[in-house]
């Protein structure tokens, strides 16, 4: 890994912007390999150097992966004229490390989304070829019963004449509204919809819960991110 500008490896972690870093630097609270230095132009490894920002190791990566408890109402884009994209609930210095979501959510389905910017990675787990599982809760109008169920279990034909791989749907409650949990190993457009669309129980509210062994923070508030750990990062290089 080539040197970079020591503002630029601190804004990096997203903790701190890199008018913060070269602040932080100014007032002698960052060390590279035990030696202060006050000018955050100067070039380091980031792979190589030690670097303490106000005595914490900074640990560098190479790559970012956030995960985004996404609400309703953003589009899973990098940019688009039409309204806000999930980049713009993350902070500045992260929206220029070049994050791109890891496959979409409807504009109004909330929950779990991953943020990278590893292209081979993210690739690789959304590839069809990998079936990882993708698991939802769901509120349906009407009633879901065991029907829909074995329907879901042996594989929905939507309208089009597209055939889903087998699906598991959990009863979670039934009634006017029924809430259910839909596991699926594919990720066609609108899918969750459409497949209980075709069963006559249209959603009406969608969330992403899990994506693989991820399961979405649930001390992490609506609109929030954090990063995931190296552990978690490893799981999904598991995966593939
Ligand atoms: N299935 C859907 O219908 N919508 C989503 O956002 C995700 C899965």
């Amino acid at each position: 890994m080539g040197s970079q500008r020591l503002d630029k490896i601190i804004a990096s972690t997203g903790k701190w912007s890199r008018r913060e870093a070269r602040e932080l630097a100014r007032r002698g609270l960052v060390t590279v390999d035990g030696a202060s230095v006050r000018s955050a132009e100067e070039k380091f490894d980031p792979e190589a150097a030690e670097i303490l920002v106000d005595g914490e190791a900074l640990r560098y990566r190479r790559y970012t992966w956030v995960m985004l408890n996404k609400p309703a109402g953003y589009l899973s884009a990098t940019e688009d004229g039409r309204g806000e994209t999930v980049l713009d609930l993350l902070p500045r210095e992260l929206q220029r490390q070049g994050l791109f979501p890891v496959g979409r959510l409807d504009k109004d389905t909330e929950g779990l989304l991953l943020l990278t910017n590893e292209g081979v990675l993210a690739h690789a787990l959304l590839s069809p070829k990998r079936h990882v599982d993708k698991v939802y809760y769901a509120r349906t109008a009407g009633r879901l019963t065991e029907e829909d169920c074995r329907a879901f279990a042996a594989g929905i034909s939507l309208g089009d004449g597209l055939q889903c791989l087998p699906a598991r749907l959990e009863i979670l409650s039934a009634g006017e509204e029924s809430e259910a949990r839909v596991t699926l190993r594919e990720g066609k457009f609108h899918q969750v919809k459409r497949m209980l669309a075709a069963r006559g129980k249209p959603v009406t509210y969608l969330e992403r819960v899990r994506m693989g062994g991820l399961s979405l923070d649930q001390g992490l508030p609506r609109g929030a991110f954090r990063f995931l750990t190296e552990e978690e990062v490893g799981e999904l290089r598991a995966l593939v």
